[in-house]
């Protein structure tokens, strides 16, 4: 019987504005040899949708308005990156996915948790991460590093909704510790590098690993 590639590995690189997983995801996709991508915005539509979901002066939306710009951003990177490179069996560590929207949208702007779950699982036809890697740094230290650069919309909210956002992605983490890797934030970041590789390791092996259960 014809074998298809072994289907590759998601990982979702999560944490509150300045927590420095942007530079986090770039290092660990190009030590895994990942595909790396990002959301909002990771396609020509999510280009498009990306400064109508941050919020501009003409363009203020609702939370339930920008709950649904995010999930239709999320459709499109699934369906047109993540999915048809995850079929080849290559990794794919995307900067943001579904728990972004959990800890903004619900827990940030009090949106209902289970609806945007459900919206999740819709958006993406049940595509999930094998593992997200959540980058956890105290909401002063991130302040203090964003102050060092132009805020976007969601980087000049106050400092509580900023608390609540935090707090949302280490409960999400806590709830689900299979599927979270939680890494301390504050050193440096060759060390936090370090940290995320010997985790991601342990938690799905390496890339192409002989004999892992992929
Ligand atoms: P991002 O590009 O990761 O910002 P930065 O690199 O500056 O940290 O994300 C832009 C903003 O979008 C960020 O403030 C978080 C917000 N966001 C949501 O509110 N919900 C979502 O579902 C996603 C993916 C992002």
């Amino acid at each position: 019987m014809p074998v298809g590639p072994v289907r590759g590995r998601l990982i979702a690189f999560e944490g509150i504005d300045g927590c420095g997983k942007s530079t986090q995801a770039a290092l660990a996709a190009a030590s895994f040899g990942a595909a790396l991508t990002f959301e909002p915005g990771g396609t020509p539509l999510g280009a498009a949708l990306r400064p109508l979901a941050l919020g501009t002066a003409q363009v203020d939306p609702v939370a339930r308005a920008e709950a649904l710009l995010m999930m239709a951003d999320r459709a499109q990177h699934v369906a047109d990156v993540i999915e048809p490179a995850l079929a080849t069996g290559r990794w794919v560590v995307t900067d943001r996915f579904g728990a972004s929207t959990l800890a903004y949208q619900g827990h940030g702007r009090g949106l209902d948790l289970g609806i945007l779950e459900l919206l999740n699982r819709w958006a993406t036809a049940g595509v999930a991460p094998d593992l997200n890697v959540l980058i956890d740094l105290p909401v002063v230290d991130a302040l203090a590093r964003r102050h060092q650069r132009v805020a976007d919309g969601f980087e000049s909210l106050d400092t509580e909704f900023h608390q609540r956002v935090a707090a949302g992605f280490r409960s999400q983490a806590a709830s689900d510790p299979e599927h979270w890797l939680v890494v301390d934030g504050r050193s440096g970041p060759d060390e936090v590098a370090a940290a995320v590789a010997a985790g991601v390791a342990e938690r799905l092996g390496a890339p192409g690993q002989l004999g892992d259960d992929r």
